[in-house]
């Protein structure tokens, strides 16, 4: 048998992971493939036996999926692994969630089905990948979202159980909290949570992380209670276009009591499919308003949330050909704040009729 040692030869062109955490993630120019690539560089710590050092590559290798990234191929220096991939251009699906670019509902199922599909590849084969979060969803350049970043993933024993070695705080489980086994329900909990933070936006899920005292720290207990509870994140906080259906399965990922989660991803999968509501209403924020848009026939509605002393003004507005033809403020003027998502609600449910 021949062993090859080899020798690679890449330069790194900038740095593009800023949102990991456990390694340095770069864009390199393969100088014998005569490409670009991307090399994720992960620090080699002592007391790691060999065997593990090569892990996270295997495991995107083994696991080849039209949802799973792909993986070139791995090496070593003295110092680091090298896992060299395809350069996903569009970025993570955290980049396409950031405050001033909020998907439609359209959007949301189909990168959902996506990555959940990729999910149920791996479960199939008995591994948790135990890190579900946009940051960890790549987005190819076909658009569809990729599952990455295979870092914390474990295989299960025979009975479908592992324990995570570590955790990101927001996603953390109520049975991870509790010091539970876990299973595939671990994934699907981080899976809503996911889900959760693509329909209502990142921030949306990050405001509610409890704080105390002044200045404002993190309040671990609180955070952990509400967490096992089901207070985190709040269930019925939603933006009013979101469907009930998808709310509902949502819930549903995210019950703190696994057995009271689905069974399976394709579970979830099938349940999305079903969704026929909202499904191309935009909701848009930034500092000077809030307002939502939809296409309906020739024209595309603009409905406008005004806030004006304690009270808001709901504008309903429809343009074609980029001229505004029709306003209509009469039905909609001085709403309490009360009022204002169940006055929305109903403008949507009118909106698809
Ligand atoms: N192949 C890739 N193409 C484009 N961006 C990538 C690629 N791999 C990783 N990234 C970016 O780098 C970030 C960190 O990579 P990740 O594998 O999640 O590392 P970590 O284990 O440190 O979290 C991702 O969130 C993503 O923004
Ligand atoms: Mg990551």
């Amino acid at each position: 048998m021949k062993n090859c040692k080899v020798r690679l030869d890449f330069d790194e062109i900038e740095e593009i992971g800023q949102e990991g955490k456990n390694s340095k993630v770069f864009l390199a120019h393969d100088n014998q493939l005569d490409g670009n690539i991307v090399i994720k560089e992960i620090q080699k710590k002592d007391g790691v036996p060999y065997e593990e050092y090569f892990k996270e590559a295997r495991l995107l290798y083994a696991n080849n999926h039209n949802n799973i990234v792909k993986v070139n191929y791995a090496c070593e220096d003295d110092d680091n692994i090298y896992i060299a991939m395809p350069y996903y251009k569009n970025g993570s699906l955290k980049k396409k969630i950031s405050e001033s670019n909020y998907l439609t509902i359209r959007e949301v199922i189909r990168y959902s089905i996506h990555f959940l599909s990729g999910l149920n590849h791996i479960h199939s084969k008995g591994l948790i990948h135990f890190d579900i979060k946009p940051d960890n969803i790549l987005i190819s350049d076909s658009n569809e979202a990729m599952l990455s970043d295979f870092g914390l993933s474990l295989y299960t024993d025979t009975y479908g159980f592992c324990s995570a070695e570590a955790f990101y705080t927001p996603h953390v489980t109520p049975e991870q909290l509790r010091g539970l086994h876990q299973t595939i329900k671990n994934d699907i909990y981080q899976a809503g949570l996911t889900m959760y933070r693509m329909v209502n936006g990142n921030n949306f899920l990050y405001a509610q992380i409890p704080t105390t005292g002044t200045p404002p720290a993190f309040d671990n207990d609180l955070f952990k209670e509400n967490i096992i509870r089901g207070k985190f994140p709040d269930r019925k906080l939603y933006l009013p276009h979101v469907p009930k259906k998808l709310k509902k399965i949502i819930k549903r990922c995210i019950e703190p009591n696994p057995n009271d989660r689905y069974d399976n991803t394709l579970q979830i999968i099938n349940d999305l499919s079903s969704i026929d509501e909202n499904l191309d209403i935009r909701y848009f924020k930034n500092a000077a308003n809030e307002y939502w848009e939809y296409p309906k026939g020739y024209y595309i509605y603009k409905i406008e949330l005004l806030p004006k002393a304690d009270k808001f003004d709901i504008k309903v507005c429809k343009r074609k050909d980029g001229r505004t033809t029709n306003c209509n403020t009469q039905c909609s003027n001085n709403i309490d704040s009360t009022q204002v998502i169940s006055k929305l609600e109903a403008i949507f449910a009118l909106s698809y009729e």
